[in-house]
């Protein structure tokens, strides 16, 4: 018998995405039965983000759209879970009464028994700095989401405080996972199918710097390898990088494990110095330079993305222009491009010299313009090359189409049949426009 229908939504990065498909997991686990119709659900779960503000007005006015129905049958039943959560979860379930169980990142093992007992009524809090204990969700995510391809975290939170972020107060201090439960989630994971695994953390480099001991010497590059000789498992990908140790032997690792895709996201945040300073980055721009051309030189096919933010407090037009200067010269594959949300609590927030609303969105629709060029000139150079691709899923628009990803992550449409997803296919790449390559399969 069914325990009830529960669906639910997921926002922010991969970190949650992972949480979202373990809790799918758990729920189905325990007898629940998804369904994708949040009206026709007892319980909706939101895994939540806090990173910028408009992450979390779009759960705020989603959260609204349940009072009639609450009013009227008090149903569903909502759990709010993730980074905004452990924010703000406490005043959010004091405006909105149907949200019955508010969980923060570090405290999702206690999430399906406390939905579970909220349907017989009661108001469940599980944040940072309550009496009860931490609880990670000891479970496999099932590959439902995507049968081929699948996330692990690797490590929780970061200490790296840069001025202007949140995650460090909502995701908690950083801590590996002991390397035994990554590579047991992993071996379950390419036993069930899977063939493509992302080891996701904050700062994935600095994996094991908080072993004690011996287990010390058990880094980043050690579990990359440990991971990459697992007899299945096709490719291996890593997400994110913090510049400041991009370490040799994490290139050592790269170079000598064939599964290894050569695609590292290397946040870079700004091009000038002064900010880079401000933003507690603690690494300048030629540094950053430094570590691209190092890794260009052992990785010459590599696919190298990047996140930058503009508008940071007193970002002067010059700050800014070395931050165009930086993207024109560094030809990045991608920009993950944001304009500075001042988050509370946060010594950035806290500036006076706060850069208007106007001269933010126009810087940041010169990054993306500047780099809509660059990425279409890069994806140009690929056309009549042939690549090895694994298709993975429909395409989102065009019947007909599937969806596949190169080595270095990019996205390529090819005219192919559904019963084609799950596997790799050689591909002669025939167009490019700045967002994806099209090809025809070989
Ligand atoms: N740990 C990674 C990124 C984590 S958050 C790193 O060190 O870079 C993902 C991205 O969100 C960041 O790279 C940054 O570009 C963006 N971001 C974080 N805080 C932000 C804020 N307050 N305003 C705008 N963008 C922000
Ligand atoms: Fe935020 Fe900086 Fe940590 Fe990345 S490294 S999560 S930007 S504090
Ligand atoms: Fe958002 Fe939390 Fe990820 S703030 S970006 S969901 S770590």
């Amino acid at each position: 018998m069914s325990e009830g229908i529960f669906c639910i939504r997921v926002y922010g990065c991969q970190m949650n995405a992972y949480d979202g498909d373990r809790l799918r997991s758990a729920m189905t686990e325990l007898g629940w039965e998804e369904s994708s119709d949040a009206f026709a659900s007892d319980a909706v779960i939101f895994v939540t983000c806090s990173i910028r503000d408009k992450a979390e007005q779009k759960v705020i006015s989603e959260l609204g759209r349940f009072r009639p129905m609450w009013e009227k049958d008090k149903k569903p039943k909502v759990a709010l879970l993730g980074c905004m959560a452990q924010r703000t979860g406490a005043d959010i379930a004091g405006k909105f009464p149907w949200v019955r169980v508010v969980a923060g990142p570090r405290h999702l093992g206690l999430v399906p028994r406390s939905i579970a007992e909220s349907m017989n009524g009661g108001v469940f809090m599980h944040l940072d700095g309550d009496a009860g204990e931490k609880m990670d969700l000891e479970c496999a995510p099932v590959p439902k989401v995507n049968p081929h391809k699948a996330f692990i975290t690797i490590a929780h939170g970061c200490d790296q405080f840069c001025s202007y972020c949140i995650v460090p107060y909502v995701r908690g201090r950083f801590a590996s996972r002991p390397p035994e439960g990554v590579l047991a989630e992993a071996n379950r994971l390419v036993n069930r199918g899977i063939l493509e695994i992302t080891l996701l953390g904050q700062n994935v480099n600095s994996y094991g710097k908080d072993f004690d001991g011996d287990a010390g010497n058990y880094r980043f590059a050690s579990l990359l390898r440990d991971v990459a000789a697992i007899k299945g498992l096709r490719r291996l990908r890593f997400t994110t990088s913090h510049p400041l140790d991009f370490s040799d032997d994490i290139l050592d690792a790269m170079k000598s494990c064939p599964n290894i895709c050569p695609g590292i996201n290397l946040p870079v945040q700004a091009g000038s110095d002064k900010v880079l300073r401000e933003m507690n980055r603690k690494y300048t721009r030629d540094q950053y330079i430094d570590a691209v051309k190092k890794i260009r030189e052992a990785l010459p096919e590599v696919g190298l993305t990047t996140d930058l933010i503009v508008g940071f407090p007193g970002e002067s037009e010059e700050d800014f222009e070395e931050s165009v200067s930086l993207i024109e010269e560094t030809r990045f594959a991608l920009v993950h491009s944001a304009a500075y949300s001042p988050r509370l609590g946060t010594p950035a927030a806290k500036r006076e010299d706060q850069i208007p609303d106007a001269v933010r969105s126009m810087r940041l629709a010169r990054i993306n313009e500047l780099q809509s060029r660059i990425s279409h000139e890069i994806n140009h150079e690929h056309v009549g090359r042939v690549m090895e691709v694994l298709l993975d899923d429909a395409a989102p628009k065009g019947k007909g189409l599937l969806q596949g990803r190169t080595v270095t992550d990019k996205v390529v449409l090819v005219k192919a049949s559904a019963e084609m997803t799950g596997r790799f296919r050689s591909v002669k790449i025939t167009g490019a426009s700045p967002w994806c390559l099209e090809g025809r399969l070989l």
